[in-house]
């Protein structure tokens, strides 16, 4: 086997975020999330960081795409991310990113979401556990992105979820031991599904819930437990909707595991009750 969790594991490191009302955004991000703006020589980007987590925050623009930035340890591992896109004829080009050092380098999916691979510049923050770690999108071309990150980049499958007619109807990609550090849902529309962050226990789950009680910003699926991963949940959303996840106790795979299969249920996304079903 040839995946990214053998050669270069890779991570959920930040976000690029677009916004029509950045300066709410930040408020929300400085408030909730205990992140802090850094100065930002080269644009007029507002860059946060806080303690393994981290977000750029960008306003609404022709030129101001998002992207979403994962980190592999050193420069060699990034050679050979690189070496691995050439082979398989994938563009990229080089990107100067705030929180990465140089030689950090994106390319986009079939569908035109765009991806950065870096090495982390930042030094670590104490604060809340709340590790950003993974992201998740909807697809209609769930198939072609699959291929892609699969068989291109080398994302390995952790667990399907089929439909019952027998398709394909959300992947759960892992690019290190981690479950999945990516997923796509099958949809009537590309859009950003969520972005998630794992904390270290139950507990801290409950005094995350507990802050955006007392911000009142309603929990809108969960408290539960996933089934494909098999961790603890809950999720909000931001001031321009974008939804977060808050995790507890996500699922280790082995490299050599074989991809699960789970019936498209609200059971399989929540085991503990309702679940929100993408359409
Ligand atoms: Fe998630």
């Amino acid at each position: 086997m040839n995946s990214l969790q053998q050669t270069t594991p890779a991570c959920l490191h930040h976000l690029r975020i677009v916004s029509a009302h950045p300066d709410e955004l930040v408020k929300f991000y400085e408030r909730m999330l205990d992140l802090t703006a850094i100065p930002c020589a080269k644009s007029d980007d507002v860059v946060m960081t806080g303690p393994s987590r981290a977000i750029i925050v960008s306003a609404q623009r022709e030129s101001n795409a998002p992207y979403y930035a994962y980190s592999v340890s050193d420069t060699l591992a990034l050679s050979r991310l690189a070496e691995r896109l050439s082979v398989h004829a994938v563009a990229f080009a080089p990107i100067d990113d705030p929180l990465f050092s140089g030689g950090a380098i994106v390319f986009c999916d079939p569908q035109g979401r765009r991806f950065v691979f870096g090495v982390a510049a930042r030094t670590e923050e104490q604060g809340a556990p709340a590790r950003l770690q993974h992201t998740v999108f909807q697809t209609t071309e769930l198939e072609r992105v699959t291929r892609f990150f699969v068989d291109k980049i080398g994302f390995t499958i952790s667990d399907e979820v089929i439909d019952a007619e027998g398709g394909v109807a959300v992947v759960f990609l892992r690019s290190d031991d981690e479950h999945h550090t990516l997923a796509f849902f099958r949809g009537s529309r590309n859009e950003w599904d969520h972005h998630c962050y794992e904390t270290n226990d139950w507990n801290d789950i409950r005094d995350w819930a507990d802050r955006f009680a007392a911000a009142e910003v309603p929990i809108f699926f969960g408290p539960g437990r996933h089934g494909p991963g098999n961790n603890l949940f809950f999720m909000v959303t931001d001031p321009d909707g974008n939804r977060l996840e808050f995790s507890a106790e996500l699922q280790r795979v082995r490299a050599d595991a074989e991809p699960g299969v789970w019936p498209q249920c609200e059971r399989t996304l929540n085991s503990w009750g309702r679940a929100w079903m993408r359409s």
